[in-house]
């Protein structure tokens, strides 16, 4: 392991393309003060240039030199869940190059907790830009070898770091202009930041920083996919069969493909984008997903299923 960490730091030092685990999903990682590493990341990625990346750092002290201002708010939710799943856009240090921010005045800032992130962190040292490790608008990667499959020979190194332990991406909250704001829902809920920033987040807005995590169709397979309350499911297999099914409940025969998940949230985000990209192959016209319940911990889940399965922007 040790020295596949020392290959990812020369390839981020020499400008290359390093994909690696995180406790959340795979990231794509670049030398986040390369302009030209950028540009390649971004290319590999097919992500418009207008859309951030966040940076990901070994400690909150590393993290905050790229900030221009951190407020107390900063500092406590740092000291809670960093290292971990929780990503904060503040206000960035001059030193912070355009093409890391997509020519925002701030930048997202991680600490995360995987120990191999955190190890090839450590001995890089400065900043690494990475997005989810898949192309733009498709489904997260949650294994090295989702990540093979997807960006295959765009990217020089592929870290191995077993299946992600959340599995769905971090929580975003922006600081950047006063009231916390919570962008992307994640592992760390709304009543977990709120209880440490002791004030009630602020509703998102439509002035908030422009986030593809926020865009209305994100998170996608390519087979169409419709949310079904539990109730309606069966009427909706019975007027179409053939179809495939994402379901809390036990296998239909009627059904072609049918993937069981789990009816606990955190296990099923662990399961989500494995599943969305098995049940992809099944070759059927239509995925059906049983809604989870409105409870707030399915929120992050939620969240991605219903950007998962909301209609296609152009085509
Ligand atoms: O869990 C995660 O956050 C993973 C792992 C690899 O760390 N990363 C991830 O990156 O999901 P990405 O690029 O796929 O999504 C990051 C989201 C995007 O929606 C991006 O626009 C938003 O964070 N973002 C980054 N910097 C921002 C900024 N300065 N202002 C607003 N949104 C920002
Ligand atoms: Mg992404």
């Amino acid at each position: 392991m040790t020295d596949d960490i020392l290959r990812a730091v020369e390839i981020l030092r020499a400008g290359g393309l390093v994909a690696f685990p995180t406790e959340t999903v795979y990231g794509l990682g670049a030398d986040a003060s390369n302009a030209a590493a950028i540009a390649r990341l971004y290319a590999v990625k097919r992500r418009p240039v207008d859309h951030p990346v966040i940076v990901h750092f070994a400690a909150d002290a590393r993290a905050f030199e790229w900030v221009r201002e951190v407020p107390e708010a900063a500092r406590r939710l740092a000291a809670r869940f960093w290292p971990g799943p929780l990503t904060l856009i503040l206000k960035r240090a001059t030193r912070v190059g355009d093409f890391v921010s997509g020519g925002q005045d701030t930048i997202g800032v991680r600490v995360p907790s995987h120990p191999v992130a955190r190890a090839m962190l450590e001995v890089f040292g400065g900043g690494v830009a990475a997005p989810s490790a898949n192309r733009f608008g498709k489904v997260s990667a949650t294994t090295a070898a989702h990540v093979r499959e997807e960006l295959g020979q765009d990217v020089d190194l592929v870290l191995e770091g077993g299946p992600s332990e959340i599995g769905i991406e971090s929580t975003i909250v922006d600081l950047s202009r006063g009231k916390p704001v919570m962008l992307r829902p994640g592992a760390i809920s709304a009543a977990e930041l709120e209880a440490v920033l002791a004030e009630p987040l602020g509703a998102a807005d439509l002035r908030a920083p422009r986030a593809p995590g926020t865009l209305e169709r994100h998170y996608a397979p390519r087979t169409r996919m419709r949310l079904v309350a539990a109730h309606a499911l069966d009427a909706e297999i019975a007027k179409a069969p053939g179809k495939a099914v994402l379901a809390f409940s036990r296998p239909d025969e009627r059904v072609g493909y049918w993937l069981r998940m789990p009816r606990e949230a955190q296990a099923y985000a662990r399961r989500l984008y494995a599943a969305l990209r098995e049940i992809d192959t099944a070759g059927s016209d239509e995925i059906l997903v049983e809604s989870p319940p409105e409870a707030p911990e399915w929120t992050a889940v939620l969240d991605r299923l219903r950007r998962a399965t909301s209609p296609r922007e152009g085509s």
